[in-house]
């Protein structure tokens, strides 16, 4: 293998900003390869710096490896994200950030109701039920003004018919 094609696992961690340990677990995912000297030691195409930026930016907005994963197995023979490459997956990801933020709101949202309280009751706290069955009673605090559990399953099995 011509060698100034290839940057050992030390140099791809000082370029990037992953430790090797960071780099050998991207490997263990597929998410990086490397091919191996005589003497077993890794080296790396100097694709890889780009292919590991990419996988840090998308890990940076959000996106699990798993997620990661796929969206460069999309890319046609395993190829490092182009430019295009970027752009196409990362308008796709906008839909997910956004229900992510959305359910991120709500739990921040009801987290404020819990401040405080501690009860951590199947019946009264919205994090312990986050079907939130009482919302059929309507708005507000539905339990602590006197309805009850059945009254919540009453109203949700009346409004589903
Ligand atoms: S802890 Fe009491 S309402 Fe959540």
């Amino acid at each position: 293998m011509p060698i100034e094609r290839y940057l050992t696992i030390g140099e791809v961690a000082q370029r990037s900003g992953v430790a090797p340990s960071g780099l050998r677990y991207y490997e263990s995912l597929g998410l990086i390869s490397s091919e191996r000297t005589p003497g077993n030691q890794r080296r790396y195409e100097r694709t890889t710096l780009r292919r590991v930026a990419f996988i840090r930016t998308a890990s940076r907005v959000g996106l699990t490896l798993d997620e990661i994963g796929e969206a460069l197995a999309t890319l046609p023979e395993a190829r490092t994200p182009t430019a295009e490459d970027w752009t196409r997956l990362s308008r796709s990801w906008r839909p997910l950030l956004d229900a992510r933020i959305a359910a991120i709101e709500r739990l921040r949202d009801d987290l404020d109701s819990c401040i405080g309280c501690g009860c951590l009751s199947l019946e009264r706290c919205v994090l312990q039920n986050p079907a939130d069955r009482a919302a059929a009673l309507g708005p507000g605090a539905r339990y602590l003004e006197g309805d009850s559990p059945l009254d919540a399953a009453r109203a949700a099995g009346s409004s589903t018919s």
